[in-house]
């Protein structure tokens, strides 16, 4: 018989790998998550990525060494080859791209695995021969399969047309000029003291399309983390109502693709919103009227609430809170302009921790026109550094009188969702931002009533689908690959999950 020691099996020295702490704690990834407050919105108005001292900060972490992906156009196959037939193309004189496919699957990169999602969702892959994942849709002779099947104009999000009118101002914005104009003879005239207009914002509230905001759990808005592919995820743990990641106004209107890609939805998201940041009414109502015109949205949300101070000094974000004769006009402007889809704001409890404003700019807000109000109970100074406040955000939403405002603070797990919908009564739903990045089951979690965390097979499996989600989102060829890998997508999420 063997002694114990000869059953035990030691480890090689040369396969024993350094020990990683793993941190399971939630309050140490609260503090960690608390640094993330720096990194919430890294664009400026003209969708120009922020400043050096941001910049600097987001090189710490992990992946700090992975460049920004850039790929010279004469090394991008044209698209007419991408189904991997000698077509030729239509621009020939002008493309500047390759159309030497037999150089280009020759220096292909290799391919990153045998199963395109996209393929296996779609039944064809829109990126055919430059995909890497090509395997499955590509016959022995690198021929797509099921060409017919692609619908090229998935790819953009921003059709041509629109841009290019965009961007030599051509765009017909006559709607918004004629409605930024009744609200400066409206505000006139309440400044002279003749027009109490409660019966008007009755009359508008009930012209519009109502989004049942009670009971709803509200995945937050999330600048880089909240992606599209990230929504999905939280969509199928049961989010109710998803917002996009924060996308200025002014490069909205000037057709910065970028910017516009922010405001894609996914089909999933059967209840979504885009939120709109920008400082003055003309633009963010030229943003609003060209948005409603030409995507699917149900809602758009205004950012008041956005500390950083870039933003703040553009007289955006929670600058806003300070500069109440503007947000009164692009509340008003806004809510016309949008007809029947409602307009909603989001804010702190005002600027400074000693002077909290909700209570009085909310009932402000409903009577401009907005249709719901979600509050952070927190002010800007605070940044994170102390609880969001519920006893405020209770005594905010009693002075509403008609629309439902949307409490959201600090809700971590289920524990943390039943004691704010005790304190606050009056709150008609509830947001959660970082509690759905360190587990986006909080909403499973919430619904069936009991906290519970997964198995570590499902963490990864959830992984898994977040890389597939991105890889049909940013692209499965390689810069798409390389967009999923980066920095400000797996990266950042990772840090959370
Ligand atoms: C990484 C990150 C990005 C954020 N981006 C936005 C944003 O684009 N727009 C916005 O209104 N709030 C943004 N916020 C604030 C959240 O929406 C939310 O108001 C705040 O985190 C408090 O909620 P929580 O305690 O549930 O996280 C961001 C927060 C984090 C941590
Ligand atoms: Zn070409
Ligand atoms: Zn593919």
């Amino acid at each position: 018989m063997s002694t114990p020691d000869e059953l035990i099996c030691f480890i090689k020295p040369e396969y024993k790998l350094p020990l990683v702490k793993i941190q399971h704690d939630i309050k140490e990834k609260q503090e960690e998550i608390k640094k993330t407050d720096e990194s919430e919105h890294p664009r400026q108005e003209d969708g120009q990525p922020m400043s050096k001292r941001q910049r600097k900060r987001e090189k710490k972490g992990m992946n700090k060494r992975r460049p920004i992906f850039k790929q010279s156009l004469d090394e991008q196959l044209c698209r007419s080859l991408v189904d991997g037939r000698e077509v030729e193309c239509e621009r020939s004189d002008k493309c500047r791209m390759s159309h030497d496919l037999k150089s280009y699957l020759e220096n292909k990169a290799p391919d990153i695995g045998e199963k395109c999602p996209i393929y296996d969702v779609k039944g064809f892959c829109i990126y055919g021969v430059t995909c890497r994942l090509a395997k499955n849709h590509l016959t022995d002779e690198n021929i797509n399969k099921n060409p017919n099947k692609i619908e090229r104009t998935e790819r953009q999000h921003l059709p041509w047309e629109l841009q290019n009118s965009l961007r030599k101002k051509t765009f017909d914005y006559s709607k918004s000029d004629k409605v930024l104009k009744e609200v400066d003879e409206i505000i006139g005239k309440k400044l002279i003291g003749s027009a109490g207009d409660d019966e008007n914002v009755k009359i508008r509230l009930e012209e519009k399309k109502r989004i049942d905001f009670s009971n709803k759990l509200v995945l937050s808005p999330l600048t880089t983390v909240g992606n599209l592919p990230f929504r999905r995820i939280c969509k199928e743990y049961g989010a109710d109502i998803t917002v996009g990641e924060m996308a200025c106004a002014l490069p909205i209107i000037t057709g910065s693709l970028p910017e516009w890609a922010l405001t894609k939805r996914h089909s999933s998201e059967d209840i979504f919103g885009v939120q709109l940041c920008g400082a003055n009414a003309r633009t963010v109502c030229y943003a609003a009227q060209v948005l409603t015109e030409n995507i699917d949205v149900d809602f758009i949300d205004l950012n008041i609430g956005c500390p950083i101070d870039l933003i703040y000094q553009q007289g955006a974000g929670s600058a806003l809170i300070r500069r109440q004769n503007v947000l009164e006009q692009i509340v008003r402007s806004c809510s016309r302009i949008l007809g029947e889809k409602p307009f909603t704001v989001k804010t702190r409890t005002g600027v400074y921790a000693n002077k909290s404003v909700a209570h009085e700019l909310l009932p402000k807000l409903e009577q401009w026109g907005a249709s719901a109000v979600t509050l952070h109970g927190r002010s800007r100074e605070q940044r994170y550094t102390k609880l969001a406040d519920w006893d405020y955000i209770e005594k905010c939403a009693k002075e509403v009188k008609r629309i439902p405002i949307i409490g959201n603070g600090d809700i971590l797990n289920f524990e943390d969702y039943q004691s704010v919908r005790e304190r606050a009564p009056h709150v008609s739903s509830v947001m959660i931002g970082r509690g759905a990045l360190i587990k986006p089951w909080i909403f499973k979690e919430i619904k069936e009533g009991k906290a519970f965390d997964i198995s570590s097979k499902e963490r990864f499996e959830m992984l898994q689908k977040y890389v597939n989600y991105g890889l049909t989102h940013w692209g499965s060829d390689t810069k798409g690959v390389e967009n999923t890998r980066r920095v400000d997508t797996i990266k950042n999420q990772l840090k959370f999950f």
